[in-house]
């Protein structure tokens, strides 16, 4: 069976986690993260046969069929380079209507725009097939970061994030790929109980449930508005109620809502930042309160992952009241700088 080498996009600072996954369920005979320096890019050589299974990876948002990389510099002359390059690509699978999308990173004298146009004449030039901005059939990606450019097909049209219809909407809703990176770094196992105490639209507690078995799950929120459509969107993911439950209630005074004996391993959850909502001055005392009540309800051994803009003041807190910090990760969500903590509290 032939091999073809792929580059998958993932969150800047999750490559470790889409390797790790890739090796587990689709096992390449090369791979490498961060390939040419480039953050949030995996590329991995794969039997053909598996090509299908990696639609269904959780820690990754675009497949990229790898068709040629080359050199560009960043003046405007790069727009030659790209042109040749892309009217010398043999596109075997070009459907009827295509359409180019570039992402660009770094300083060039040409925008996105220009690459997708001059990448976008070239296929003309040379197959005459028809663009389709709307709905194409085939999605040529001609990246460029940096000082390379990447040519490629799209295997997946849509972002493999979207892993459901999301009927309610959260504000701050996490990226469902950050959330399955922060289930799989504490290694969820059958009979997990596990708590997220800001739980919001529900997004991490779904994606625990559509990936692993025989576990128990409880989310908290404060906002009535917010469990209402977590309920919402668990509904939308075909979520087996009976091993979810969730509870408005205040995560400062988790030994009042949470149910009594139900003692959780397992502790993840997206903090609040204090950013969208403008009440940065509160913060210092939700992650204080939250960890103070947090120790009276874990489970004797325990995992937590926590992600936060504010790192710094996480790990005080955490160390003043006796946490361990196991490990911290840096990741960039949505142009800002986060950090995925995690904790355990030993007993
Ligand atoms: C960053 S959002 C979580 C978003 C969620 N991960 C999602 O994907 O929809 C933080 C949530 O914490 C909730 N929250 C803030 N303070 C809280 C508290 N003291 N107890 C419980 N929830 C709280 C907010 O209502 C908000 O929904």
């Amino acid at each position: 069976m032939k091999e073809k080498w792929l580059m998958l996009t993932t969150i800047p600072g999750l490559e470790e986690t889409a390797q790790d996954e890739a090796i587990e369920k689709i096992h390449p005979s090369k791979y490498k993260i961060r390939p040419e320096n480039i953050k949030g890019r995996l590329s991995i050589k794969i039997s053909e046969k598996h090509l299908e299974k990696t639609l269904r990876l959780r820690s990754i948002e675009y497949i990229i069929l790898l068709l040629k990389t080359f050199r560009v510099d960043n003046t405007r002359k790069a727009l030659e380079t790209i042109y040749q390059n892309m009217y010398n690509t043999s596109l075997q699978q070009l459907g009827p209507s295509f359409r180019i999308t570039c992402e660009r990173i770094g300083k060039h004298q040409y925008t996105s725009i220009d690459v997708q146009k001059t990448a976008g004449q070239a296929v003309v030039d040379r197959y005459g097939t028809k663009v389709d901005l709307e709905k194409p059939d085939t999605i040529i990606r001609v990246d460029v970061i940096h000082n390379t450019c990447i040519i490629g097909t799209l295997l997946n049209h849509q972002p493999l994030h979207i892993r459901y219809k999301r009927i309610f909407h959260h504000p701050s809703a996490l990226n469902p790929i950050i959330a399955y990176a922060m289930l799989r770094s504490t290694k969820i196992q059958p009979q997990d109980k596990i708590l997220d105490a800001f739980c919001g639209g529900g997004t991490i507690l779904i994606e625990a449930l559509q990936n692993w078995e025989n576990i128990e799950t409880v989310g908290l929120d404060i906002n009535e508005k917010y469990i209402k459509g977590a309920t919402l969107n668990a509904d939308m993911a075909h979520i087996n109620k009976k091993n979810l439950r969730l509870i408005v209630g205040n995560a400062c005074k988790l030994e009042k809502f949470l149910p009594s004996e139900w003692k959780p391993n397992k502790v993840i959850s997206n903090l609040p930042f204090g950013i969208r909502s403008g009440r940065k001055k509160t913060i210092p005392n939700i992650y204080k309160d939250f960890l103070t009540s947090l120790k009276t309800v874990l489970a004797p051994e325990n995992k937590i992952c926590l992600l936060t803009t504010h790192n710094r003041l996480l790990k005080n807190i955490a160390d003043q009241l006796g946490y361990n910090i196991i490990k911290e990760q840096q990741i960039l969500y949505g142009g800002l700088t986060c950090w995925i903590i995690q904790l355990t509290l030993l007993r």
